[in-house]
């Protein structure tokens, strides 16, 4: 397996694999690998001959008063783990690489609609960062699917969408959540959760799958089931941000003949911000 710092290791090796016709498959990721990432490096096995997992904590998606600084980093440790994966190359470049002109003159790619509510309302600037860095490195990699986790679904969805809008010859794959025994979504911030918190945290996803078995069951008061499951969380000890259903294609409201939801959540959890979803088909 390759690790590529510079934009010329990178390509050297992607002209070699375009040589040999070689698709071309790409995993973005801000490292601190865990289960989830590894998962999609698996599913991007099956599109693609190749594998490219970008590791890059990209500081215009963070905003002032967020992780950036503390956003675990552990490059060696995750080339020790993507060692045992089906990746052929880690991308891991540096600020300069990816924002040649420097971060103030930085080219910004705005998807909007989709991104106003939800996580974009309660970080603002977030999604136009992580669209911005994610039209950088198709750029750089040029890939023929990339992968991302339906945990960050409103992320996704933008991607999407800048993908079609923009006619760029990419397929978007997204990859199912990975969650622990006990139902809690992967995340690398789940570490920021003390063990008290960690014991609360499923809770989410078990409220989660409580309003998917109301929607299953016929159940059409969203309203009623957002403010129930709001009522519970907080009861719970959650400060919740956000719980609503959505239309899964496009997050708009829901009528009540709508056969593809998704239910969205996040929450504080002591020192760390929770995002969770299950889409539900009826
Ligand atoms: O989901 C993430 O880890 C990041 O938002 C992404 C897609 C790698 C862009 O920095």
């Amino acid at each position: 397996m390759t690790v590529a710092t510079t934009k010329q290791e990178l390509k050297e090796k992607l002209i070699e694999w375009r040589q040999q016709d070689h698709h071309v498959a790409l995993v973005p990721t801000m490292g601190n690998l865990h289960a989830g990432h590894l998962s999609l490096v698996e599913l991007a096995r099956e599109s693609a001959e190749k594998v490219v997992i970008s590791i890059f904590v990209n500081p215009t998606q963070f905003g002032k008063d967020e992780d950036f600084d503390e956003y675990p980093r552990n490059l060696k440790l995750d080339i020790q783990r993507l060692k045992e994966s089906t990746a052929d190359l880690i991308f891991a470049p540096n600020v300069e690489t990816m924002y040649p002109l420097g971060l103030e003159n930085a080219t910004s790619i705005l998807v909007p609609k989709i991104t106003e509510n939800f996580c974009g309302a309660s970080r603002p600037g977030h999604f136009d960062g992580v669209t911005s860095v994610v039209a950088r490195l198709f750029t750089l990699v040029q890939p023929d699917a990339a992968i991302f986790g339906q945990k960050d679904y409103q992320q996704q969805l933008a991607i999407r969408h800048m993908s079609l809008d923009l006619n760029l010859p990419i397929k978007i794959i997204t990859g199912k959540t990975m969650r622990e025994d006990d139902g809690l979504a992967m995340s690398s911030r789940n570490q920021y959760l003390s063990d008290d918190e960690r014991v609360n945290a499923p809770m989410l996803y078990e409220v989660l799958s409580d309003t998917a078995e109301r929607l299953q069951s016929g159940c059409r008061d969203y309203k009623e089931q957002e403010s129930r499951s709001i009522k519970v969380l907080s009861d719970a000890g959650f400060s919740v941000e956000y719980f609503s259903i959505r239309r899964a294609q496009n997050l708009k409201a829901p009528d009540r003949d709508c056969d593809e939801l998704v239910v969205l959540v996040a929450v504080k959890l002591g020192n760390a911000r929770l995002i969770d979803n299950v889409v539900v088909t009826i």
